[in-house]
């Protein structure tokens, strides 16, 4: 009997060295660099503080990923290193990669240690107790690194997460946890009579007041600072929780869903931003992938949308409806009747 195509594996084998490439191609600033124009080897050597050899390496791998160009020695960015890997683009994913290169392949390192115990690899990588929160946001730059992460995701998702339902009836949206504030900005874009407001810890909503600032809809959305498991929450007809639920224990997403579901009035709604796994768990991988990556760094997982209703219903919440959007996040939307 043949055996099987080892292409798989191998192919995982490999996975990582390509993220990683590209993590520190962007880490190194090539891509904002080459977007002032095409440069060889050894000027960007020069620019960028690196060995000239090693970094005609690192080119040479980004140029075979696809990222960059190389014609007569000299390398120039692909358009999708201009559009997502320069950190001045409108839609760039630099603040998630250099967090990812900064803390998730960190923390990743741990996943077995992880599996094995059941908890997130804070400590074990960084020697660091006590809220999660506090380690994402250690320092000022890593707050920012991060919200930029997240907002990158946010960007590409929140339009299409607040299209997927038709939200027109609603009137005050107020976007728990909202960081940057893209998913109230997506909203406002999209119902022009919407008022909305972010809600997150005050050092994030200095964050959110210069995102918001840039937007179109600043003028309708406040910025409101406080903490969603302990503050009364402000008042509003639709809430919406992007990335929350999937970074907390089941007490923690009890506790946070009844106190919504008491704040709202009738007729209100809850929008939730997540990857949802398919109700057999089979997929999708990006899902498969954030639930393991929610493991190592949270106390949360990824869930199906039955799980999600489960979760719902035990709080009040009825007329539970999941959709996929086919950008990095999917919907749910839940109504108190
Ligand atoms: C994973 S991020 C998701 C951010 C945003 N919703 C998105 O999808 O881009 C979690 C957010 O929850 C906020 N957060 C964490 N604990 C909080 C709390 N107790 N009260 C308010 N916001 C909190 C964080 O500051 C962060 O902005």
């Amino acid at each position: 009997m043949s055996s099987p195509d080892p292409t798989p594996v191998i192919d995982l084998i490999e996975a990582f060295r390509r993220s990683k490439t590209m993590f520190a191609a962007v880490k190194l600033g090539v891509f904002d660099r080459l977007e002032r124009g095409p440069a060889d080897a050894a000027t960007l050597a020069a620019e960028l503080d690196a060995q000239t050899e090693p970094l005609e390496r690192l080119l040479d791998a980004c140029a075979g990923l696809g990222l960059l160009g190389r014609q007569d020695g000299r390398y120039a960015n692909k358009p999708v290193a201009a559009e997502y890997l320069c950190r001045s683009s409108e839609h760039a994913l630099t603040g998630y990669i250099l967090y990812s290169n900064d803390v998730l392949f960190q923390v990743w390192a741990h996943l077995e240690d992880a599996v094995r115990e059941g908890s997130h690899r804070w400590k074990q990588t960084f020697g660091l107790t006590g809220p999660i929160f506090d380690h994402f946001f250690k320092t000022d730059e890593a707050m920012r690194t991060f919200l930029m992460g997240m907002h990158g995701f946010g960007v590409l998702s929140s339009p299409k997460v607040v299209a997927v339902f038709d939200l027109s009836r609603f009137q005050k949206l107020v976007d728990l946890g909202g960081a940057t504030g893209h998913l109230a900005i997506a909203a406002c874009e999209r119902y022009p009579e919407l008022q909305a407001a972010v809600f997150d810890l005050p050092r994030v909503i200095e964050v959110a007041r210069e995102e918001v600032g840039r937007s179109s809809v600043a003028s309708r959305i406040e910025l409101l600072a406080g903490d969603f498991f302990r503050d009364a929450l402000p008042e509003a007809d639709l809430y919406s929780v992007g990335r929350i639920l999937h970074d907390w224990s089941e007490d923690k997403i009890r506790a946070l869903l009844e106190k919504i579901y008491a704040r709202l009035p009738s007729g209100g709604g809850l929008l939730i931003a997540e990857k949802l796994l398919a109700e057999d768990k089979t997929g999708p991988t990006p899902a498969h992938m954030q639930s393991l990556n929610m493991l190592v760094c949270t106390e949360g997982k990824e869930r199906t949308v039955g799980e999600y209703r489960a979760l719902l219903e035990a709080a009040g919440f009825a007329d539970v409806q999941g959709r996929r959007t086919g950008a990095p996040l999917d919907a749910v939307l839940a109504l108190k009747k």
